[in-house]
């Protein structure tokens, strides 16, 4: 506990993030892929895996950028930054390991950004969402774009900020977000690799399902390259006798898809 308060008050990260609660999320991301380690990890190979693949036959290979890098638990760094002149990592909040983890390779770049594009909104100041992909992403020199296990995350805290405060949620919210990711996407003239997690479902020790929820709030995505399941919480992480399992949708190449 102490650890994560110490790593919460230390993380950098713009005043707007921290206020929306992205350094809060990335502590406890933090804490809680540790203590999953052992479920988490046929998720986060197969997830390393076709991000891999992604780009295994892209002849040109400038600039990389990946999205939602986070921990970078499930993107394979190493093989970005050998295959591309640049790699840039985008999230919200960048924790301390992968600070450290950067620092071996000469090409790896951090960048921080919203990519609900609902700060602004949420916080005053702007009439309504913005455009969810930063302008870098759109820049001449890329040539693969990964969305990395973000895509259910995006909605979370701007629904939290107006629960949070007992006020009504605006109607669509988490559907507009989402498929203003999946539109910022489709715009890219770039490779984009899609990875993220669709449904969750909650079940009881003797399988039966307890509850299910659709992580894209009503939106829909076409048949993906591979899917997989996803033990976010094992018996006893959220609930004693229940587990959370994620349904994954991956993309090697989200365009023809
Ligand atoms: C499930 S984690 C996946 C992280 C990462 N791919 C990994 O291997 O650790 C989701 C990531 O999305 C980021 N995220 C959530 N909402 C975001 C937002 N509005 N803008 C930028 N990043 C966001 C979180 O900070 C977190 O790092």
């Amino acid at each position: 506990m102490l650890r994560e308060w110490a790593h919460y008050l230390t993380l950098p990260a713009p005043w707007t993030h921290r206020r929306l609660g992205y350094v809060r999320e990335s502590v406890s991301l933090t804490s809680r892929s540790r203590r999953c380690r052992k479920a988490w990890r046929p998720h986060l190979e197969a997830a390393r895996t076709v991000i891999a693949q992604s780009f295994a036959d892209l002849p040109q290979r400038r600039t990389a950028v990946v999205l939602g890098s986070g921990l970078l638990d499930d993107v394979p760094l190493a093989a970005l930054a050998s295959a591309f002149e640049a790699v840039l990592l985008v999230d919200a909040v960048h924790p301390w390991a992968t600070r450290r983890a950067v620092r071996a390779y000469a090409n790896v770049r951090l960048a921080t950004a919203d990519l609900s594009g609902s700060a602004g909104w949420l916080l005053g100041g702007a009439d309504d969402l913005a455009d969810a992909l930063p302008a870098i992403v759109e820049g001449q020199s890329v040539d693969l774009v990964i969305s990395a296990n973000l895509l259910s995350q995006l909605p979370i805290l701007p629904i939290a900020w107006y629960e949070e405060r007992d006020r009504t949620v605006p109607p669509d919210l988490g559907r507009r977000i989402v498929a203003s990711h999946l539109a910022g996407l489709a715009r890219l003239r770039t490779r984009v690799c899609l990875v993220t997690d669709v449904e969750q479902v909650e079940m009881d020790r003797e399988g039966g399902i307890v509850d299910r929820i659709d992580l894209l709030h009503g939106a829909r995505l076409p048949p993906p390259d591979r899917t997989w399941d996803w033990e976010l919480a094992p018996f006893g992480e959220a609930e004693r006798h229940t587990r959370l399992v994620h349904r994954v949708w991956a993309y090697r190449d989200w365009h023809p898809a």
